[in-house]
């Protein structure tokens, strides 16, 4: 695999910036001008985590208005896809429709995240979740809204095993996550696969006289410096074309500390062992996250529900313990459970009934296996009907336009 090296010319030339244009496409100042306050706000436990069922729109202008502006440390969304599709949950009873397309889908899409953005705190991220379908469009976006410069990856996922595809193409079971980061200067814990005992024995095959694995690697880099390092170390010029990884000095140290692997024809190298590794960094290729239905793991029964394995990943890697995440196109609330798990506060939006319904399954009755749904009536003494919390399990705020609808759901929650 060759490595480019930088080109300094082409990096000073102003690039011309570009955007994608569509009928009904607002400025950013009407949508910032909002306001919003159609919805009921459930806390779960105490008052840090809270659950707001209504349209994300009229929540997200909520939240604004109500100081939360620059608070929030990670966003993920998973929203409708555009597949003109209706969605039913375990318990067969409608959830949502994925019926928008096109620019009115696009614009939907990006007014939220231009309040999401609002939101996030200087020093946060966001990660979107989306298939094929508008994947594209939406990273062209997402650029206008953060700047190119801060998508941080575009991550392709692997979200069910093979299928017998009928259609004549090929078989389709990826999506796609790109994920953003407000500024430059952004929370991040970069997460590790395990490692994998025959991949380790591959990478790391030599092993040093107290037990140590390791492997060897070049201590040059593609490109020609002028300073220390693009000069001689131990007599020796670093091969043309390329500069040494460290300053002499530095290659002095780690050849003194035995770090330094001398080939027979007195080629050095730098060891890497092992052991100093925490594991396999994670890469944008993502194939242990399918989805929960294509495994035997347990769900809240929502549709369209994601692995919760992939959730507490993104938590862990881009939030610290006590921040607040959100997720306003909650679903099952796997982001809001992930996040509870980790010690942070949450905030969940959904406009489903069944999301409601499944968020306090979540956290009334954790996860089941898909086969082994049984539905378990609301005990009313879980609930309190208030403007305050007093630590009853869920409480639900009254002084919102939906709250018979949001009660007789809770209600019936099974
Ligand atoms: C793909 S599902 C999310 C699934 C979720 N990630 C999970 O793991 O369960 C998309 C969700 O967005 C919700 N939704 C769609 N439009 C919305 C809106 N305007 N306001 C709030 N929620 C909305 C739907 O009800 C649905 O639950």
């Amino acid at each position: 695999m060759a490595t480019g090296i930088t080109d300094k010319s082409a990096s000073k030339r102003r690039v011309k910036s570009y955007r994608i244009e569509y009928d009904g496409k607002q400025d950013v100042d009407s949508i910032l001008s909002g306001t919003g306050c159609i919805f009921d706000r459930i806390i779960e436990g105490k008052e840090d985590n809270s659950f707001y069922y209504g349209d994300n729109i009229n929540v997200l202008h909520h939240l604004i208005d109500s100081g939360m502006s620059g608070k929030v440390r990670l966003v993920y969304i998973d929203p409708p896809y555009a597949t003109k599709s209706a969605f039913v949950g375990r318990n067969q009873k409608y959830a949502y429709s994925d019926s928008l397309a096109g620019a009115d889908y696009i614009e939907f899409l990006r007014e939220r995240i231009i309040l999401i953005r609002e939101l996030l705190a200087d020093n946060g991220s966001m990660y979107l979740h989306l298939d094929g379908n508008m994947a594209f469009p939406m990273k062209l976006i997402m650029d206008e809204i953060f700047g190119a410069s801060n998508c941080r990856a575009f991550i392709t996922r692997k979200k069910c095993s093979t299928k017998n595809y009928t259609k004549n193409t090929f078989g389709n079971v990826c999506d796609y996550v790109m994920f953003y980061s407000k500024t430059g200067d952004y929370v991040w814990n970069r997460p590790y696969d395990p490692w994998d005992e025959d991949k380790m024995l591959r990478e790391y095959p030599y092993v040093t006289e107290d037990g140590r694995r390791y492997k060897k690697v070049p201590i040059h880099a593609p490109g020609v410096r002028h300073g220390a390092t693009g000069g001689k170390w131990k007599g020796m010029m670093p091969p043309e074309g390329k500069h040494w990884q460290y300053t002499p000095e530095k290659l002095t140290q780690l050849d003194e500390a035995g770090d330094i692997y001398w080939s027979p024809n007195g080629n050095p190298r730098r060891k890497v062992y092992c052991d100093a590794k925490k594991g396999v960094p994670i890469q944008d290729l993502w194939l242990n996250y399918r989805d929960s239905i294509n495994q035997q793991m347990k769900t809240t029964g929502y549709p369209t529900e994601k692995n919760i394995d992939m959730l507490r990943m993104i938590v862990q890697a881009s939030s610290e313990s006590g921040d607040y995440v959100m997720d306003c196109f909650a679903g099952g609330g796997t982001t809001l459970g992930a996040a509870q798990e980790l010690g942070r506060r949450w905030i969940g939006a959904d406009n489903s009934p069944e999301s409601l319904s499944a968020v306090i399954r979540r956290f009334r009755d954790g996860l089941q296996d898909y086969g082994d749904y049984v539905s378990k009536p609301f005990d009313q003494s879980e609930l309190t009907l208030k403007t305050e919390t007093d630590g009853t399990r869920f409480s639900l705020f009254s002084e919102h336009a939906k709250t018979d609808e949001a009660l007789s759901i809770i209600k019936s929650v099974g």
